[in-house]
């Protein structure tokens, strides 16, 4: 599916209990506001400002917790001289807990098209940077083929067209011959719904998702290339290619539930800075039942999928392996 344009009306159906009938959703949120101001610059769905910022690294935590690592204990981390490369770092939040495990010898370079939520340079290690670079883009050339570890997560809101190979060349341009590349993602074929008691209401916040979730019409209308994540990187001739699935604990469901409505309320924000408040009132509406739903033990529940992969040492992009 193309990514939708603003006379590009969603087939999905908005539930009837907002306001009593059955309504698109573009019409009932006011997208086609918000798309038409997207389509004159470079499209981000979700805040950057310090809600954005605190949920990211609410985010981070939860991540971390849940997967027991950052770094996948199969890329090794035990060298000196270590360059690390992390691609839409948001608040850099992966870098700096990082920078405080690994050798100071090593180096870190956070890159993200917005510097609006980098850290306070003046407060970061010395061998910590960061640097506003596009990833839809080939990086610049003094950045290419100069890490040993490439991370990239959360880029569903980034990717456009299901197809994420221009952000892939990207990454695999940064990384050295030999070098490890990690994609963490929400696994959007696992996500769903869930119930602490077979009678938690869940009806709300199942809505919310097919709105927003897997089907979002705003800018990242399909996911389907995330389930495919790890064939898509052996088509690119990675090797030692791995997908890690992780559910979190049913302990911690509360708290992602908890996580994810806040990044639902920077959607409303969105439609009120593009004057759309109506649709930002009804959005926030619904997260404030879908919240109420939680307290009763709904929960989203999705799967974080990691895929690993090598850059071969001899690589040829798009040529499947040469060798190791
Ligand atoms: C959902 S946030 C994830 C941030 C961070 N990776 C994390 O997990 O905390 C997506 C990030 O991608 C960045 N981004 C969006 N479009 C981008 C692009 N074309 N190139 C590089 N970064 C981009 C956003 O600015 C944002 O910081």
């Amino acid at each position: 599916m193309d990514r939708p344009t603003a006379g590009d009306k969603a087939t999905l159906i908005c539930p009837s209990y907002v306001d009593g009938t059955d309504t698109d959703y573009y019409t009932l949120f006011g997208l086609e506001a918000i798309m038409e101001r997207l389509d004159g610059g470079i499209r981000y769905d979700l805040g950057r400002d310090f809600l954005g910022s605190a949920r990211l690294n609410l985010q981070h935590y939860l991540w971390k917790d849940t997967l027991n690592y950052d770094i996948h204990p199969s890329i090794p981390v035990a060298h000196d001289h270590l360059r690390i490369a992390d691609v839409g770092t948001g608040t850099g939040i992966f870098l700096l807990g990082l920078c405080r495990r690994l050798p100071p010898s090593t180096s870190f370079q956070g890159l993200d098209v917005s510097a609006d939520q980098f850290p306070n340079a003046e407060w970061t290690p010395a061998n910590v940077s960061f640097r506003k670079v596009d990833a839809m883009q080939d990086p610049p050339a003094d950045l290419q083929g100069k890490f040993d570890i490439v991370h990239l997560r959360l880029f569903t809101c980034v990717v456009e067209n299901d197809d994420p190979l221009p952000i892939l060349s990207h990454c695999l341009s940064l990384l050295k011959p030999g070098g490890y590349l990690q994609w963490d993602e929400y696994d959007s074929g696992t996500t769903g719904v869930i119930g602490s008691t077979p009678g938690a209401p869940t009806q709300l916040l199942n809505s919310m998702l097919q709105a927003m979730g897997s089907n979002r019409p705003l800018s990242f209308p399909d996911n389907s290339w995330i389930p495919r994540l790890d064939d898509l990187f052996r088509a690119q001739g990675m090797q030692s290619v791995q997908k890690i699935s992780t559910r979190p604990p049913p302990e911690l469901l509360k708290a992602y539930t908890e996580m994810l409505l806040v990044a639902h309320l920077e959607h409303a924000s969105l439609h009120d800075a593009d004057g759309a408040s109506v649709g930002g009132d009804r959005l926030r509406k619904l997260i404030g039942q879908g919240a109420e739903e939680m307290k009763k033990g709904g929960a989203f529940n999705h799967m974080l999928q990691v895929v690993v992969g090598r850059k071969p040492c001899v690589f040829s992009e798009g040529s499947g392996e040469k060798s190791s």
